[in-house]
């Protein structure tokens, strides 16, 4: 693999053992993939930031970094943490204090602590660059949607992009390697956020790791239908890369490749219908209703306001939203106010996911997306989770 002048002094311990080791990572990473050299990156976004999945390992890490004095070199953007900067929502003090340590870690590596999955809807990267994403679903949408090109890094390989600046020239940065490779074909409209990532998660079951599946929807998914769709299918599938007609930027090149021989994948109503059937299991009385996974864009924001309008949540029933503060900051206050008045509470830097809902005595959780269902019996164990839609909400949870 050729590496510079300069990145050859950096793996020779010239800036800090800590950025050599980083550097050393993403360079294995390069040959275990025949990269041909390491180039530039100057965004990155970082998972890992819950003390629930990083733990106390990350945490150290991550204080022998600032300790060494190391700081980012990209404008990096974090994942949610375990709960709201300010706490609030019930963990631990222990949870508490660790998940704070972690914070201040990020903060004085000079990251920027935007604490969301969509760090995108402020300052999207710009179609073509190279950037180095972690947090699979935003991986997803900034490949497919917004046509800027990252591989699916993890929360160590995204950390050592941004300490360097540098990633491996390999997998979907490459042209050849994201062209379509299969196409979907449906004879009926998905027309929920959680259908998407309803058919996220079927498709994802299906396809194999490196296919980059070619969508073809009759109606034109919004924002956060886009973004389920990434999150189902980067849950049950290594998928990074989706392509939509009318969507994805670099579908205006596709009279170069030749769609003809693409093998199709048809979803049938009958079949997709029994998969969210068996998915989506009724549950009376859940602790919380918990929307936003991804993080909820401002065009949902506004729908689930509008659904909630005139409405109260039933007694007793407990409905989070979780979104970002940028999105909270461009919300208008009618969008808020109908979420207030109907009972509902919006969450900022934080996800059903990653926060221990398991130690804060919640133990039934109806959720909006296929990817919350899917991970928070993975990681909170004990506690139960089902699936409905928006409608669905609104018509079991709700009342005038
Ligand atoms: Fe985002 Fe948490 Fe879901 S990080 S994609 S809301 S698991």
């Amino acid at each position: 693999m050729y590496l510079t002048r300069k990145e050859e002094r950096i793996l020779n311990g010239k800036e800090g053992q800590i950025t050599a080791k980083a550097l050393k990572l993403l360079v294995e990473m390069g040959k275990n993939e025949n990269a041909e050299k390491l180039v530039n990156v100057d965004r990155s976004h970082i998972s890992g930031v819950s003390y629930k999945t990083a733990g106390l390992p990350m945490l150290r890490l991550l204080e022998d970094m600032v300790e060494d004095g190391v700081k980012v070199v990209t404008y990096a953007t974090v994942n949610p943490a375990g709960m709201p900067r300010e706490g609030g929502i019930g963990v631990s003090r222990e949870f508490m204090q660790k998940q704070k340590r972690i914070i201040s870690a990020y903060e004085k590596l000079g990251c920027k602590m935007v604490l969301t999955c969509i760090p995108y809807s402020t300052r999207p990267p710009r179609r073509g660059e190279i950037v180095a994403f972690a947090e699979s679903s935003a991986v997803c949408y900034v490949n497919s949607v917004i046509g800027a090109k990252t591989n699916r890094h993890g929360s160590l390989d995204a950390l050592a992009a941004s300490i360097t600046g540098k990633v491996p020239l390999m997998g979907l940065l490459l042209e050849k390697n994201r062209k379509p490779t299969i196409k979907v074909h449906s004879d009926f409209t998905f027309d929920s956020s959680t259908e998407f990532s309803l058919l996220g998660l079927y498709l994802g079951e299906k396809l194999e790791k490196n296919d980059k599946p070619l969508f073809s929807f009759s109606k034109t998914p919004n924002h956060g239908e886009l973004n389920a769709l990434g999150g189902g299918l980067a849950t049950s599938g290594a998928i990074g890369l989706f392509h939509v007609l009318g969507v994805t930027p670099e579908i205006k090149q596709l009279s170069d490749y030749d769609l003809t021989t693409l093998e199709t994948i048809t979803v049938s109503k009958r079949d997709f219908q029994n998969f969210c059937k068996k998915k989506k299991t009724r549950m009376e009385n859940p602790d919380i209703i918990a929307m936003g996974c991804p993080h909820i864009p401002l065009d949902r924001l506004k729908k689930i306001s509008k659904k909630l309008k005139g409405r109260k949540l039933k007694q007793s029933t407990k409905l989070w939203l979780f979104t970002s503060k940028a999105v909270l900051e461009k919300a208008e206050e009618d969008t808020l106010a109908s979420i207030r008045e109907a009972g509902g509470k919006i969450i900022l830097d934080t996800c059903p996911v990653v926060a221990p809902i398991g130690e804060m005595n919640i133990t039934k959780v109806v959720v909006n997306s296929a990817k919350a269902m899917s991970y928070i019996p993975r990681l909170s164990s004990g506690v139960d989770v089902s699936l409905a839609n928006i409608d669905e909400i609104v018509k079991r949870w709700t009342m005038k």
